[in-house]
């Protein structure tokens, strides 16, 4: 039995704009037993918040957890800026599946107030997952002075580690969506990991075609959704050059949840761009030459072929769907 075996499954919640990689984040914290996902607090992001929240029904349908994890709604537009979306990239983020919605329910309690309530009901011990805008987590900072010292680690997918970004040359979308939210969570003190775009993600977790055709022939209900989802952002990366389907968001869930993936991490200060219009968003990362205190670990290297064994195992589990999906 491991450590974490014995520690019991990991309290967590994942903060998230739900499309595509985000759903798959999602299924790693309804299926991983190691995962205690006690709730889905959405932001506004890739595709439109109400999509967001049918994606995430969808979702909990699909990992056969309809019900069982509340969807808190958080806010639906960045701190100071218009909401950007990302349809062109993502479609509606789950390739046109859909669920009958009949009696779906979100929880009454607003996303921000869940995130205070359960990191104040288990100080030091709750992990986010942050795989969106971070306009939540900023804005619970400044409602609740504690929150930062109650929440135990806060994994964040976004920026880049002085590479390109992908909505702009300079921005990676979370922290070029809201920008300022960023920059107070990084200010803040939280115990920060990052799971940046490049190099990493598009190094270490870009699934070729090759690769989502061995997982398409795995069979299960699971693989023929995942396959589903991701095929509108495959064309896209595509398009944009990148030879696979991209799965940030996956990977930082997998990465808290197995920490054995990671294989190479530093400590850096990273600081995001408000004032510029050209690098609105561009996440400074320093790496420990430039006098300034270090703030978050910047993931660096993780292990590319055990991420893929690990999603293609959660994808083998035979699960069945709390509902029927449309489309599959
Ligand atoms: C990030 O932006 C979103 O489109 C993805 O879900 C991911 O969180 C990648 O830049
Ligand atoms: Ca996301």
């Amino acid at each position: 039995m491991t450590l974490r075996q014995a520690q019991g499954p990991i309290p967590l919640i994942i903060d998230t704009d739900t499309a595509q990689d985000d759903c798959v984040a999602l299924l790693i914290g309804l299926l991983d037993p190691a995962a205690d996902l006690r709730a889905i607090t959405m932001v506004a992001g890739n595709v439109g918040f109400d999509q967001q929240v049918r994606n995430a029904h969808l979702t909990l349908a699909a990992a056969g957890r309809l019900g069982e994890v509340p969807i808190h709604l958080g806010c639906r537009r960045p701190l100071v800026r218009e909401w950007v979306s990302a349809e062109n990239v993502h479609g509606d983020g789950s390739g046109g599946l859909s669920i009958d919605e009949e009696g779906l329910e979100v929880s009454a309690e607003h996303g921000v107030d869940a995130l205070i309530r359960l990191a104040a009901e288990n100080p030091g011990e709750l992990r986010i997952v942050a795989i969106g805008p971070l306009t939540n987590i900023a804005t619970a900072l400044v409602k609740d002075p504690d929150f930062v010292r109650n929440v135990g680690e806060l994994y964040i997918m976004g920026g880049s580690n002085n590479g390109r970004g992908n909505i702009t040359a300079a921005a990676e979308y979370n922290f070029y969506v809201d920008p300022e939210a960023a920059k107070a969570v990084f200010a803040a003190g939280f115990d920060i990991t990052v799971i940046p775009w490049d190099p990493l993600t598009l190094r270490d977790a870009v699934f070729s075609r090759d690769r989502l055709a061995e997982i398409a022939e795995i069979g299960t209900p699971l693989a023929a959704f995942f396959t589903r989802i991701v095929e509108t952002t495959l064309a896209f990366d595509e398009s944009v050059g990148i030879p696979g389907s991209t799965h940030p968001d996956s990977l930082t869930a997998a990465v808290l949840v197995h920490p054995e993936l990671l294989l190479q991490s530093s400590l850096y200060a990273v600081d995001i761009e408000t004032a510029s219009d050209l690098t609105r968003g561009y996440s400074a990362m320093s790496w420990g030459v430039h006098d300034l205190e270090p703030n978050a670990r910047v993931i660096e290297r993780v292990d590319a072929d055990g991420f893929l064994v690990y999603i293609r195992e959660l994808l083998t589990s035979a699960v069945v769907p709390s509902r029927s999906i449309r489309g599959l």
